[in-house]
């Protein structure tokens, strides 16, 4: 059995090393393509693998089509929105996500994000501190969970907004769960966005959401580019000039937001959010295990193509 990993943003060094050890310990062999720059290479490299590891790397129906031998797919991450689910299920492929397994350190880098936002972007000038703040979560899973309590740590007033969280989920935390994403809206003047890419939530956070957010108002997004109305939060930016957007995933007008929008804009060049160590080390190796579990055991945990 042929196992690849197809990581066009490679996992940590120890990460690889670990994953290796799995899967040489089942007796299969492990492939390795990093960084690469063309679909042609993912095509040719996923033609004899029984299982792919990726990250947000694109697995769609042409390389489905190429991956003849291809049994199962875990996108070592949350979002697998980067996945054609409909095409592998016709082409008889697993897919899975390792849920929880990177959440912390996508938390980690929501809350740095806000502190070098909210002190200028280290820019010498004088700026303010998250302490007293009110934090709005708008999703409450693993990521919005672990948010929660650096948030708190902090001395922010922590509110949650989940439309498929019970709200004594959320209480029991000691988070105030909020009714509608339109009140956390309204409520807070920091938010952390951390909803997956869906059908439903692609564009979904708009000016009219927005638009009703307290003076100062930062969103931060660890979450997706596709579920921002990028031409309506311009329009909103343009109109309050004490907006931030602070991201880490690239806006497509990038070029835009940075020339408008200088000194209250930041976006990573590269989503970091799940760039660590030891996020690699938990998603990867949890890929890896999930893998043998279903190619000698048929175990099927975090199947999200049912
Ligand atoms: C996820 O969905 O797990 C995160 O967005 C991390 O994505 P990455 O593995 O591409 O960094």
């Amino acid at each position: 059995m042929k196992v690849l990993v197809a990581t066009e943003k490679p996992f940590a060094k120890v990460a690889v090393d670990g994953i290796r050890k799995e899967i040489e310990a089942a007796g299969y062999e492990l492939a390795l393509l990093e960084k690469y720059t063309d679909k042609a290479q993912l095509l040719d490299a996923v033609k004899d693998a029984n299982a792919i590891i990726i990250r947000s790397d694109i697995i769609d129906a042409e390389v489905l089509d190429a991956a003849k031998e291809l049994k199962i797919v875990v996108r070592a991450g949350a979002g697998y929105d980067n996945v054609d689910l409909a095409a592998a299920t016709a082409h008889n492929v697993c897919v899975m996500n390792t849920p929880g397994q990177n959440s912390n350190a996508v938390a980690e880098l929501a809350l740095g994000m806000m502190v070098y936002a909210v002190r200028n972007f280290y820019n010498g000038t004088s700026g303010t501190e998250l302490m007293g703040k009110k934090l709005g979560i708008h999703a409450y899973g693993n990521v919005g969970r672990n948010v929660a309590r650096i948030a708190k740590g902090f001395g922010m007033e922590v509110y949650a907004y989940d439309a498929f969280c019970p709200k004594e989920v959320i209480e029991k935390d000691g988070v105030k769960a909020l009714d509608s994403a339109e009140e956390l809206y309204k409520t807070c003047q920091v938010v952390s966005l951390h909803i997956p890419a869906t059908a439903e939530t692609k564009n979904s956070i708009n000016y009219a959401l927005l638009k009703d957010m307290p003076k100062g108002a930062m969103l931060v997004n660890t979450a997706r580019k596709e579920v921002i109305n990028e031409a309506e939060l311009i329009k909103l930016m343009e109109e309050r000039a004490d907006f931030k957007y602070i991201t880490d995933i690239m806006p497509a007008a990038n070029a835009e937001f940075a020339e408008k929008f200088a000194g209250r804009y930041f976006s990573t060049p590269k989503k970091m959010g799940a760039q660590t160590a030891e996020a690699n080390i938990n998603a990867g190796i949890a890929a890896a295990k999930q893998i043998v579990g279903f190619l000698k055991d048929g175990c099927e945990k975090f199947r999200v193509n049912k």
